[in-house]
């Protein structure tokens, strides 16, 4: 049996929103894990974040960036079957009464864990605030998929200043906090930019979370793929994370692993597949 599509649309020029059938995963996924699909008998696994998880449907949010995710985009459509669709993996992020959450995000994977866990610290008692960066104004996801319908606050920035604030998610944080208003703060998205925070909430102790994307292959601890150094020792993003305290994350290693492997490898396929 695969696993139905019974959504799809556009975010922006690169993004897009699948929706897929599959009880299994939405009946026990929590915010801060993913799921890995498969889209036919000989394709690849693909990890991915969450939206949401409700009334036995996924909800991704995905980038048109390789190989399957311009196939998904491309050959895939409403009522049609993914091969495999796995989860949840990886470890839930604890939810609880923190006081004042910020959750910053700067990529589609960032987008898509801003809106599941700020409904859910919500939920919680939490007071909420989501900023979240794009490009520009063509870049910006429509209002549903904007955490704004799940925060307390929400900021908006792009690069360009052509929507909302002009700059990045790290002028607006580094405003938050000088107005204390952030006790525990989450983030997703690029992993120089995850860095960049962990050095700016550090001097002030503030508890700082980050999803550490890794390049993944099978998504269960027993390939080594995803290994990060966290603390000193070896972890795996996938079985230990891939929510990790960002001040304990060696980011220099994290972001050679992540930019640096398989580049030409993924660069081909692509090339491969639109010809
Ligand atoms: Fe293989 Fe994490 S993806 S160990």
């Amino acid at each position: 049996m695969g696993y139905k599509i019974t959504a799809k649309r556009d975010l922006s020029p690169i993004d897009y929103m699948v929706e897929v059938e599959a009880p299994h995963v939405a009946r026990s996924w929590k915010p801060g894990q993913f799921v890995v699909f498969i889209l036919h008998e000989k394709g690849e696994r693909i990890p991915m974040s969450v939206f949401k998880a409700e009334n036995g449907k996924v909800m991704m949010f995905i980038r048109k960036l390789g190989k399957t995710s311009l196939q998904l985009y491309y050959e895939f459509n409403v009522g049609d079957e993914l091969y495999s669709f796995l989860g949840p993996l990886g470890k839930p992020i604890k939810i609880k009464e923190y006081g004042n959450v910020v959750f910053a995000s700067d990529a589609v994977c960032g987008h898509a864990e801003n809106y599941a866990l700020l409904k859910a610290m919500k939920e919680a008692g939490n007071y909420t605030i989501s900023v979240q960066t794009f490009e520009d104004k063509n870049h910006v996801y429509p209002e549903e998929f904007l955490a704004k319908s799940v925060a307390d606050e929400h900021y908006l920035t792009t690069l360009d200043g052509s929507a909302g604030i002009k700059g990045h998610y790290l002028d607006v944080v580094k405003k938050l906090i000088e107005e204390d208003k952030v006790d525990i703060i989450f983030a997703g998205g690029g992993l120089r930019n995850l860095a960049k925070l962990a050095e700016l909430t550090r001097p002030y102790g503030i508890p700082t979370y980050a999803t550490v994307r890794q390049i993944m292959v099978d998504g269960t601890g027993m390939c080594g793929s995803c290994r990060v150094l966290y603390n000193g020792e070896v972890k795996f993003a996938c079985r230990d994370g891939p929510v990790f305290d960002a001040h304990k994350i060696d980011w220099e290693d994290a972001i050679n692993r992540n930019y640096n492997r398989f580049i030409e490898q993924e660069k081909l396929a692509k090339e491969l597949y639109l010809k």
